[in-house]
């Protein structure tokens, strides 16, 4: 979508609050360790919220680096002019390894087969490489094994006395730092430690060694070495009940969820209510069309249960969430007959106003907040407010080449 469209015409949108973000960016920095810098982890569309305006709000706000998971991500930041370092870390054999290299790219390395087919680009390009060598700690996902840890440090060395690539950094990533005392976070931790020791002492010099999540930049300073890389936090969410709420851990959400009502009508007592009937009304009641369905993200595993801030009060799904619309049993009395069609609808917001949060809604779902806030469709426009410092109302917050208010700026 293109063009600014006025947010009150909007079936659906997800306002991001940029000044929200910046404050996440400045509280999560004041709690690191000495030293220790922030890279804004903004892959998947920062998490659903908008990758270049978000990109460009947390380094406004001190982060230093940014993550992405592929590198198609990480050139469309270098393609929109964001000259901050950058890291990519998803790759698959054919990947634009070139692009990467002119385009001034960290690139991961977690095996031999990355290894070759960099050192084959930056030849190629008649460029040095800089690559990050990712350990695999004990996640056990990506990662290079520690057993085959030597072999891949002893090439990439080679690799750097020939002049195609130079190793800045050092990096793991953990399974469980959102369980804390959990034992396998100090037992990567060992090992993240042993496995840098082994590189320097090959004479990798790098720039930054890190193995900090969000949840590990909030609870673990021991963690943070010189860069932590949070995602979830930044966008105002915690990494897990077990670690507080937001508000507990000093976080604002980014994102408000919101619809104008599409349909307000009065059914009788016993109404089937959507697909498969799961709900029945209990009595005389009105309905609330709420247009936002699984489509746009909705979970339908949240059916019959994901919290809406509507007419005042907070209403559950009645029913299964479709693909387009779910509904709201509004009740009688004052309040119900108070909303009409085009009223607002919030399904989860920073949660101060009395709405629900994503919290909730992962909770209703049985999924993390990660994934509700990510998985907002591309139907729905997000409308990026608070875009420049000092600007309470989001008012010329233009570098995006978007304007104030512009539904779908940095899609
Ligand atoms: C390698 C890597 N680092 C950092 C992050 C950020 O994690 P979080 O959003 O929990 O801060 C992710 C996200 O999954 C990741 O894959």
């Amino acid at each position: 979508m293109t063009g600014t469209v006025p947010t009150s015409t909007l079936r659906a949108r997800a306002e991001i609050d940029l000044g929200a973000l910046r404050g996440n960016v400045r509280a999560l920095r004041a709690r690191l360790a000495p030293g220790a810098g922030l890279m804004a982890v903004v892959k998947s569309d920062a998490y659903g919220h908008g990758a270049l305006p978000c990109a460009r709000a947390a380094l406004d706000a001190g982060a230093s680096w940014l993550g992405t998971a592929t590198p198609h991500e990480a050139l469309a930041l270098r393609a929109a002019g964001i000259r901050a370092p950058v890291l990519c870390w998803l790759w698959t054999p054919g990947d634009p390894w070139r692009e990467a290299i002119e385009a001034g790219l960290d690139m991961s390395v977690s095996g031999m087969w990355a290894l070759r087919e960099v050192t084959d680009a930056a030849r190629a390009a008649g460029r040095t490489a800089r690559i990050q060598l990712k350990a695999d700690t004990g996640l056990g996902r990506n990662g290079c094994q520690p057993a085959d840890w030597p072999e891949l440090v002893a090439a990439a060395r080679a690799a750097e006395v020939a002049g195609t690539v130079r190793v800045t950094g050092l990096w793991s990533h953990f399974a469980r730092a959102d369980e804390p005392g959990d034992s396998s976070i100090t037992a990567q931790l060992d090992v993240f430690h042993e496995l840098v020791a082994y590189a320097e002492k090959a004479g990798v010099e790098p720039e930054v060694r890190h193995i900090a999540n969000s949840a590990a930049a909030l609870t673990l300073p021991d963690s943070h070495f010189d860069l932590v890389r949070t995602g979830i936090a930044v966008y105002g969410i915690s990494p897990s009940t077990e670690l507080g709420t937001s508000a507990e851990l000093g976080l604002r959400p980014v994102m408000t969820l919101a619809a104008s009502v599409a349909l307000v009508k009065r059914v009788p007592e016993g109404h089937g209510v959507s697909y498969g009937h799961r709900y029945h009304t209990p009595a005389e009641t009105t309905l609330g069309l709420i247009p936002l369905g699984y489509a746009d993200g909705v979970p339908r595993h949240a059916s019959g249960r994901g919290p809406v801030l509507v007419g005042g009060k907070v209403r559950r799904v009645a029913g299964r969430v479709a693909m387009d619309q779910f509904v709201v049993d509004l009740g009688t009395g004052p309040d119900a007959d108070a909303v009409q069609e085009g009223a607002p609808a919030v399904l989860f917001g920073p949660g101060d106003r009395g709405e629900p949060t994503a919290a909730d809604w992962a909770e209703a779902a049985g999924t993390i907040a990660y994934e509700i806030v990510t998985r907002i469709g591309p139907r729905v426009p997000r409308v990026h407010v608070n875009g420049q410092e000092g600007h309470e109302d989001g008012a010329a917050g233009d570098r995006d080449g978007a304007g104030h208010r512009e539904a779908g700026a940095g899609r």
